[in-house]
């Protein structure tokens, strides 16, 4: 049974007078343009392309995923990851959504039997700096991941870490504290791994980075970290199987894309506001800023034309960003569509005080607890903003399990596919940061990259 619902009223025309897609259309032009994204979808996977949707069944290798994960037990109290972009947002969207962080708040090592799990995805000396100065090295593991192996920024981490390993622990111990998720047979991570003997999980050569957390790069820590990869992977199946359709209205992640596509392109609402009212899912709307900004904003099309395409996405929170951008998505320019994300259950709802209260501000009726609150707030947003023609859905989950975050993890990869034919573009490629990677590597003085011509440090055009 999912645990999965898309509510797109607030989408639709359904009473007199207002804004929103007329129900109609969805049997009409809306649900045969899906079907045919949904075949293209189709056409793609046969075609080997999108090795996403089969993760969830790649049993064996979650298998192998899951013993190199056992092995850590006991032996580290921390494991880092080193990736960026794909290889890290996914691994801190099941690490967030899951709980694992909770070691990190207090729990001794001894109570607890897995490691505290950390993802540093930026070389920000200080952040990096700061995260280093508090392991015990001898007893953290780092786990290298770059789908390409040769991501700078990765790799840049990796030699930070590997000469501290190795004064820590020895240049020989140190490979017992490493791991490397790369592709199977190409790249300078997999050269190095052979070269100096430490060992790798692969990342399958037709899943990409962003569309990646269901295999190794996100499995492995996850795992390490004691979360439930099995019920993600069973949560994903699931959604894979709702997916499998090409009738609109029985399609989550169809509906999803199709009426976030249109709002776009018939309405100009292309900021995307993806809202969640649970502040673990928080790290879920920055993956799927990067899954929907990243796949959907292109130059050219499918068919080689100027395409010039992509929504924005934007994440925000509930309730805090109601005292934040909400003044901005009731009254600023109509181009935006709010995607709420909310769970039904919550471990523990949190009773609020119902004593008498000695002003009527602090009264809450006998009963009410903060999960009823947040719901609330997010019901009554969701209202404002129908009220104001602002359209808006809401993905309820509930609750918030490995399962839930597994189908929710899907639902959106399968929609971002769907998209990417809606738009017309290659939903799996992002040759927009070749550029600025080739200028990296020419700043860097590599031979054969070009840096960019700049202007001399002291242009009369600063102030
Ligand atoms: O989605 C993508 O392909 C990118 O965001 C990559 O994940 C990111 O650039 C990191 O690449 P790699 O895993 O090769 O280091």
């Amino acid at each position: 049974m999912s645990a999965v619902t898309v509510d797109y009223r607030n989408l639709l025309a359904i009473d007199e007078g207002e804004a929103g897609v007329d129900p109609a259309r969805l049997a009409g032009d809306l649900g045969s343009r899906f079907r045919e994204a949904h075949e293209d979808v189709q056409r793609a996977r046969r075609g080997g392309s999108m090795g996403f949707f089969d993760l969830p069944r790649a049993l064996d290798a979650a298998a192998r995923i899951r013993r190199a994960a056992a092995g850590l037990r006991g032996r580290f109290d921390d494991v880092v990851v080193l990736g960026i972009g794909g290889s890290a947002l996914g691994t801190r969207t099941l690490r967030d959504a899951l709980g694992a962080g909770d070691r990190a708040r207090g729990t001794s090592a001894a109570a607890a039997p897995h490691p505290r799990l950390h993802v540093a995805d930026n070389v920000d000396p200080h952040s990096i700096g700061a995260l280093l100065n508090r392991l015990d090295m001898r007893r953290t593991f780092f786990n290298v991941v770059s789908k390409s192996g040769s991501t700078t920024e990765t790799l840049a981490l990796y030699r930070v870490v590997a000469e501290r390993l190795a004064r820590d622990v020895g240049p020989d111990q140190a490979r017992e504290h490493l791991l490397f998720t790369t592709d199977p047979r190409r790249g300078p991570l997999r050269g190095l791994a052979g070269e100096v003997g430490i060992p790798t999980l692969p990342v399958p050569p037709n899943v990409g980075g962003r569309f990646s957390v269901l295999s190794a790069v996100g499995l492995f820590p996850a795992a390490a970290a004691g979360l439930d990869v099995t019920a993600v992977l069973q949560g994903a199946a699931r959604m894979e199987e709702r997916c499998r359709t090409g009738e609109l209205t029985r399609n989550p992640a169809g509906v999803v894309a199709t009426l976030l596509h249109r709002a776009d392109v018939e309405r100009g609402q292309r900021v995307h506001v993806f809202m969640p009212y649970c502040d673990r899912l928080r790290s879920f709307a920055l993956w799927v800023q990067q899954l929907w900004g990243e796949s959907l904003g292109k130059a050219t099309g499918l068919d080689g034309r100027p395409a010039a395409t992509g929504p924005t996405p934007l994440p925000a929170a509930g309730a805090t960003d109601q005292h934040s951008l909400l003044q901005l998505f009731m009254e600023g320019p109509a181009d935006k569509v709010v995607c709420f994300l909310t769970v039904d259950a919550a471990d523990d709802p949190i009773p609020i005080d119902d004593a008498p209260a000695p002003l009527p501000a602090f009264e809450f009726p006998e009963g009410h607890t903060l999960h009823q609150l947040i719901a609330i707030e997010h019901a009554a947003t969701a209202a404002a903003l129908r009220t104001r023609k602002r359209p808006n859905l809401t993905i309820r989950l509930a609750k918030l399990d490995a399962g839930a975050l597994g189908e929710l993890i899907l639902l959106f990869q399968a929609a971002t596919v769907y998209a990417g034919f809606l738009y017309g573009v290659d939903p799996l490629t992002q040759p927009g940061v070749e550029l600025g990677k080739r200028y990296v590597h020419g700043l860097l003085g590599r031979s054969g990259y070009d840096p960019p011509r700049m202007e001399e440090a002291n242009h009369p055009w600063q102030v």
